[in-house]
C-alpha cells in the first residue's frame, strides 16, 4: 500500500551497538577447515563481532536503544511502544522486548517481539507505520537485534564463518515534512522454511539429550539454495516497492540491502541496475547480523553525513521463513 501524501512516518533517530570482541577470518582458520580467501571471495566478510558469554540479545538491544534515544534527544518517557525484531530471543517467552523494557525502565509502554528472520526490521517499520498512522502509538522504539553466534555450530564451516552479533535501533514518529516511508512491500513463503532454520528447541522438537547430541539446536542452512531465492525475491521486493512509490531505479540515492553476502548484494544491485557506488555495504566489518544489518547501515550512512534531506533510500531484505520485503524511504 502507498500512503496518502501528507501523512508519513519517519525515522527520527538511530543508534546501534556491536559487541567489542572481534573474530577475524584468521581466527576462524584456526577453528575450522577454512581460509580467509574462501570467506572473502564467497561472502565478502573479513571480521564479525561476538557477544560475551554473559550478554543476551536484550543487552545488545539496550545499548542500541539508549544510543538511539540519546541521538534523538529523547527520554524513555517519550516512547509509547517497544518492538524488537529478532530470531535469537533471550528466552522463547517472555519476549526480548519485555526484557528490554525492564532494562530501559520503560514501565509505561507495551512491548512485543516480531519474528521475520532477516526481514524483521522492515516488517517492524511497516508495522510501526500502521500503528502510528492508525493512532495506536505516537512514538515507537524499534530494535532489530541478533545474537546468532549463540546458535551457531562452530564445527560447521559452511555456516560458522557467516554470522555475527549486533543490534540496531530507531525511534519512529509521524513526520511533519516530506520525509518518511513512501511505500513498502512484504511477503512470506513458509513452504521453504526448512532451508534455513533452527530445528530444535521449540514445540516441534523440544530440546532433549538427542537434539543436543545431533546439534539440532543450532542454525542450519542450505546456503546455495537460500542464495538463489534471496537474489530473486530481493529483486521482486525492490521493484514492487519502487512501483508503489511511483519512483524509478534512477531516483534511488542509496540502496541498503540486507547484508548476507556480497555476491547476493552484487547480483541484486545488478538486477536492479543500481550503480555500485549507491549500494551500501558493511558486511566486511560485521558479517551477517541478520535483522540488525539494515538499521546499522542507516545509522552509519547518517553519521557519515551521506544522507541529505530528500535522499531516496531503498531498503531490501530476505530471510528465514522465507520472508522478504522492501521499504522506500525519503530522508
Ligand atoms: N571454507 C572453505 N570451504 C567451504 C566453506 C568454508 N567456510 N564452507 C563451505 N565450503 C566448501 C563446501 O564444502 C563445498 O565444497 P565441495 O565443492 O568440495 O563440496 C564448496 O565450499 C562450495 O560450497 P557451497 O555451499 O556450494 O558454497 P557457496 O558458493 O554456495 O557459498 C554460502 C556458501 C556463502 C553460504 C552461500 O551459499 C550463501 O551466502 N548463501 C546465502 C546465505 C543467505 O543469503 N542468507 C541470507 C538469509 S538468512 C540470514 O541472513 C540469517
Amino acid at each position: 500500500m502507498t500512503h496518502e501524501p501528507g501523512r508519513k512516518v519517519k525515522i527520527a533517530a538511530t543508534g546501534f551497538y556491536a559487541p567489542e570482541k572481534i573474530l577475524t577470518n584468521a581466527d576462524l582458520e584456526k577453528m575450522v577447515d577454512t581460509t580467509d580467501e574462501w570467506i572473502v571471495s564467497r561472502t565478502g566478510i573479513k571480521e564479525r563481532r561476538i557477544a560475551s558469554e554473559s550478554q543476551a540479545t536484550s543487552d545488545l538491544c539496550l545499548e542500541a536503544a539508549r544510543r538511539a534515544l540519546r541521538n534523538g534527544n529523547y527520554h524513555v518517557k517519550d516512547i509509547d511502544l517497544i518492538i524488537v525484531a529478532t530470531s535469537t530471543p533471550d528466552t522463547i517467552f517472555p519476549s526480548t522486548a519485555c526484557w528490554l523494557q525492564h532494562g530501559l525502565q520503560a514501565d509505561h509502554v507495551a512491548a512485543f517481539d516480531i519474528s521475520a528472520g532477516c526481514t524483521g526490521f522492515l516488517y517492524g517499520l511497516i508495522m510501526a507505520e500502521s500503528l502510528i498512522l492508525g493512532g495506536t502509538s505516537r512514538r515507537i522504539l524499534l530494535v532489530g537485534a541478533e545474537l546468532l553466534t549463540k546458535i551457531t555450530n562452530w564445527k560447521d564451516r559452511s555456516t560458522c564463518v557467516l554470522f555475527g552479533d549486533a543490534a540496531g535501533a530507531c525511534v519512529l514518529e509521524e513526520s511533519k515534512d516530506a520525509s518518511g516511508i513512501l511505500s513498502h512491500y512484504w511477503k512470506a513463503d513458509g513452504s521453504l522454511a526448512g532451508l534455513l532454520y533452527q530445528p530444535a528447541g521449540g514445540s516441534r522438537m523440544p530440546a532433549s539429550e538427542k537434539t543436543i547430541a545431533e546439534d539440532l539446536h543450532y542454525l542450519q542452512m542450505k546456503g546455495n539454495e537460500v542464495f538463489k531465492h534471496a537474489v530473486k525475491k530481493m529483486g521482486e521486493a525492490a521493484l514492487e516497492a519502487l512501483k508503489r512509490a511511483g519512483l524509478k531505479k534512477e531516483d534511488i540515492d542509496w540502496f541498503i540491502p540486507h547484508q548476507a553476502n556480497t555476491r547476493i548484494i552484487g547480483a541484486t544491485g545488478e538486477r536492479l541496475k543500481i550503480p555500485a557506488e549507491k549500494v551500501y555495504v558493511n558486511i566486511q566489518r560485521y558479517g551477517n547480523v541478520s535483522v540488525a544489518s539494515i538499521p546499522i547501515s542507516l545509522h552509519e550512512l547518517y553519521e557519515a553525513g551521506k544522507l541529505n534531506g530528500g535522499s531516496i533510500i531503498l531498503m531490501d531484505a530476505f530471510g528465514a521463513g522465507f520472508t522478504w520485503g522492501a521499504v522506500v524511504y525519503r530522508w
